[in-house]
Parts: structure tokens; sequence; C-alpha cells
């Protein structure tokens, strides 16, 4: 068995957090041949609800957990960091304009990204959960200029496996069945789930559905709105179904995707596909040897080209708001 590597989780007394820190432990997300210290961070109020939860850590038994530590300073809850998942965030709260989202989360971010240049482990894998996940990512990233700037991603996941999801419904096909859907943008709204290049078994998956009305007018708005859906049904918003893509986006990196397939991550434009560099957007991307490479060589229609488009200049606005704010 290898040694153990250091997982800091931020927002460890959260929602997500809750559902996600179990599953660490029990190995899902490196494997099961990897032992996994864990170290949570939390604001002062919360630290006291993260020491219950690595109590119950203690009381799970888990063969692969080497320990616990909880933190209510980033520098220490960073210091040795092989992987960091980016959970905790401030949310939008009523009469909250988005400049002030940004800035509240600014202050949450910066000091991330610096402890993470400061003190992480030279491997380290970033995974940025909380929103607004891409600039939060962004901010951070910009914050650490000493880590190569691909370790920072921000998740779409969870959007994936949604529209994945949504497809093996409306085709009756076992989810196993389906491949290369895409996640184009940002997390949010303006998000561009692509099925134009996705296969079910072996088909392609346009086709397969035929019928464009139900992709543009319903698959689309279903699969970028229903983080509100959720919340409308459940009464709280998505959690155990955020932590289980989180689980996935870090497993595939450090793992590698599977053969013939590929996922969808939001990490720092190259360039590729007119998204401005630097930019952290979603794409289709391959794991190889722990690093994610962008799909390259698709062809992207007039449709797709405007939403794609209508997505990244969201993106590029926030970019701008947090440059005005003084956080990059
Ligand atoms: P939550 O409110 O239950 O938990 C957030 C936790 O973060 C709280 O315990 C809070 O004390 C902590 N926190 C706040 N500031 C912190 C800081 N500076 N350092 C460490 N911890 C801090 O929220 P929940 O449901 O767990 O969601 C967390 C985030 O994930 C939210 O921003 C949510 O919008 C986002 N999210 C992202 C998804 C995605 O697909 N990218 C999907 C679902 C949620």
């Amino acid at each position: 068995m290898s040694e153990s590597v250091n997982v800091t989780v931020t927002g460890a007394a959260g929602q997500i957090g809750y559902a996600l820190l179990f599953r660490i432990a029990s190995g899902q997300l490196l494997g099961a041949d990897t032992r996994v210290k864990l170290r949570l961070l939390e604001i002062p109020q919360a630290a006291r609800a993260a020491e219950g939860t690595a109590l119950e850590l203690q009381d799970g038994a888990f063969p692969l957990l080497a320990g616990v530590d909880v933190f209510d300073d980033p520098k220490q809850a960073f210091s040795g960091a092989n992987v960091a998942l980016l959970v905790g965030a401030r949310p939008r709260t009523k009469g909250m304009e988005r400049g002030d989202l940004l800035e509240a989360n600014g202050g949450i971010f910066k000091p991330q990204g610096e402890a993470i240049n400061a003190g992480a482990a030279e491997d380290i894998k970033i995974l940025v959960v909380g929103n607004p996940a891409n600039t939060n990512a962004l901010i951070a990233q910009r914050n650490a200029p000493d880590v190569p700037a691909e370790r920072f991603t921000a998740m779409t996941r969870l959007d994936h496996n949604r529209a994945v999801a949504q497809l093996s419904q409306r085709l009756s096909v076992p989810v196993s069945e389906i491949r290369k859907v895409t996640i184009w943008g940002n997390h949010s709204a303006t998000q561009f789930p692509d099925i134009l290049h996705a296969e079910v078994a072996g088909r392609n998956a346009a086709e397969a559905v035929g019928d464009q009305q139900w992709y543009a007018d319903e698959f689309i708005p279903r699969v970028a709105k229903r983080g509100a859906e959720i919340i409308d049904v459940r009464g709280a918003s998505s959690a155990a179904s955020a932590a289980s893509a989180a689980i996935d986006h870090v497993f595939d990196w450090v793992n590698g995707t599977r053969e013939g397939d590929w996922t969808s991550v939001a990490l720092p434009s190259d360039g590729s596909y007119g998204v401005p560099e630097g930019l952290i957007s979603s794409f289709p991307v391959v794991s190889r040897g722990g690093k994610w490479e962008i799909v390259q060589g698709l062809d992207i229609d007039a449709f797709s080209r405007a939403r794609i488009d209508a997505s990244v200049a969201e993106l590029a606005e926030e970019r701008t708001a947090v440059e005005r704010l003084g956080l990059i």
C-alpha cells in the first residue's frame, strides 16, 4: 500500500462536505489502494461542527483513512495538500448584486490561493466546487503564481452527469452506453450541454434523438437549470449529487478517463475553440497520466458556436469584474 495522500476539503461542515467526506474516506476519491489523510477547513464558527464530522469519520473505522485534522486557518489546512477540494463559498443572499457576490468570494478564494501557493505539495491538484466556481477558481489560480495554472479546475462534472442522465432517460439506454457528452463554458445557466458529438451505443446521440426541438427547448434548459429544479423539489440545493460529481472529477483526473470517452472540466483555456486564454471555461477533456488534455478538432456548428460564445462572454465579464475589484 502506498504512502497516504493529503486531501484538504474546505466547507467541511456544509451539506456537500457531509456527503463527500465519507466517500473520500471509503477510498472512492483516489482508488482502493490509496490511504488518505483528511485536512478539513472551516470558518471558526463552524469548526466545532467539522470536529463532529471528524468524530463520525473516526466511527466509520475506514481502513484507508489515515487521519483527520480540522483547521480554521487556510495556511495550515493546505500545508502539504496533494488534493484540494474547495467547496466552502459565500452563497448569494437576498439583495446581493453579482459584484458583491464576487467580492465576498474573493475574500475566501484569494487567501486560499495564497495558502496553496505557500504550502501545498508539488503535485497539488485543485477542484473548486463553491460557486461561482469558474471565477472562484480563477481568483485562487491567479493568487498562486508558483503553481502550474492547469492544476486549478472548476466543477462542471455535475452538469455533465446530469446531461448523461437526461439523455439516458430520453433514449431508454443505460448511462454506461453514453459517451462524449460535453459541457462548455460557465457552471451557470449559460452553460452549453452539447450532445452533437455524443455517442449512444456507438451511434451519434443527436441523430438517435432526432428531435432538435427537444434538444434546444427541453434538454438544454433542463440540464442548465437542474440546480434550481432540485432546490424547488428537495427544498435544499444539490448536495449528494454534487459530492458524487466531485468524486468522479478527481478519480478520473488521477486514474484517467475511460477509453473512447471524455468528460467535462472547467480549466484554464489555452485558446482552444476560440475561448480567450486564461479563462477557466469548461471543455471536453480526457485525462492521461494525471493531466487533463482538451479534446481537439471537434466541428462546432453555428448553433453551438452562439451558445459557447454567450457562456464565455459571461466568464469574461466575471473576470473583468474581479480584475476591477483587485482580486486578480
Ligand atoms: P453549505 O452552506 O451547506 O456549506 C458551505 C460551508 O462552507 C459552510 O459550512 C461554511 O461555514 C463553509 N465556509 C464558508 N466560508 C468558508 C471559508 N472561507 N473556509 C472554509 N469553509 C468555509 O453549502 P453546500 O451546499 O455544501 O455548497 C457549497 C458550495 O458548492 C456552494 O457555493 C454551492 O453553490 C456550490 N455548489 C456547486 C456545484 C457545482 O456543480 N459546481 C453544485 C452544488 C453546489
